[in-house]
């Protein structure tokens, strides 16, 4: 479903991601794995597009130059040059790093408004799915998103993406400021999320633990480059992987 071959991201004159090719099969649950600044963001960005509106702005304003080299295909296309907002239409969502929402705004109303784009009977419908998959917001409806708790919080922006009525949703960071037991209960939910709605999920996180076992595919990257590939249950007992991110 999703291609990335032979990726290289540059920030001016820094690379961030270094020659990094992956797949995704449709309705598979992939991890991009890697500590702070590995290049897990820029990888999602390029996968989305946003990097390519990124690059546009900086060209505008006069400053850095973001250069991307190698190409990313979804069902078959080559999407490289696509703008992120076709992406989208083609089913290509982004839950960005710590997701914004609108804190003023109800629960419901914040799907509402997720689901712009839409019809109305998909917006119900969209809703309706929100609240099935995550009961915690259906609880809250009506309370503001502000004084959500930041797991609920992360749940509502999940939520918010698939109103969008993704077929790849990418997920960048998820569990990021999140309780230890509050990540396992988001990990519940983005199984669900899988399982429920058979959407294809691509996660980029450094919080290995909770989610390993889960994962279909494992993509470990340091300094924007590949270091271990495999299922996620398999890289649980690799030694590496333990020392790394189980401290272990
Ligand atoms: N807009 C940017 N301009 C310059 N360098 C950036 C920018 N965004 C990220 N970087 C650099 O690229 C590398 C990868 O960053 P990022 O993709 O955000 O990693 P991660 O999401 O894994 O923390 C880092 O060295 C970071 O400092
Ligand atoms: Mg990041």
């Amino acid at each position: 479903m999703l291609k990335v071959n032979d990726l290289i991201v540059f920030y001016e004159n820094a690379i961030a991601v270094n020659d990094l090719s992956l797949q995704v099969r449709s309705g598979q649950i992939v991890g991009i794995i890697g500590s702070n600044s590995a290049g897990k963001t820029t990888l999602m960005n390029t996968i989305s597009g946003l990097i390519l509106d990124m690059r546009i702005k900086e060209q505008r304003k006069g400053g850095e130059r973001i250069t991307v080299m190698g190409t990313v295909s979804f069902d078959g296309e080559d999407i490289s040059e696509m703008p992120a907002y076709e992406r989208a239409q083609k089913g290509i969502v982004l839950c960005r790093e710590r997701h914004p929402i609108f804190p003023d705004s109800s629960v419901q109303e914040n799907l509402k408004i997720a689901g712009y784009l839409r019809t109305r009977a998909q917006v119900k419908q969209g809703v309706e799915q929100a609240f099935e998959l995550f009961p915690n917001l259906a609880r809250w409806r009506r309370r503001k998103a502000g004084f959500l708790s930041g797991g609920e919080q992360q749940m509502l922006a999940i939520g918010m993406a698939m109103m969008v009525g993704p077929k790849l949703l990418l997920l960048d960071e998820p569990l990021l400021g999140l309780s230890p037991a509050m990540q396992n209960q988001l990990v519940d939910a983005i199984k669900d999320v899988s399982s429920q709605t058979g959407v294809t999920l691509v996660i980029a996180e450094q919080f290995a633990r909770p989610l390993l076992p889960w994962l279909d595919f494992a993509y470990v990257i340091e300094n924007g480059m590949l270091t271990l590939t495999g299922p996620g249950p398999e890289l649980m007992h690799n030694p590496e992987i333990k020392s790394a991110y189980f401290g272990v």
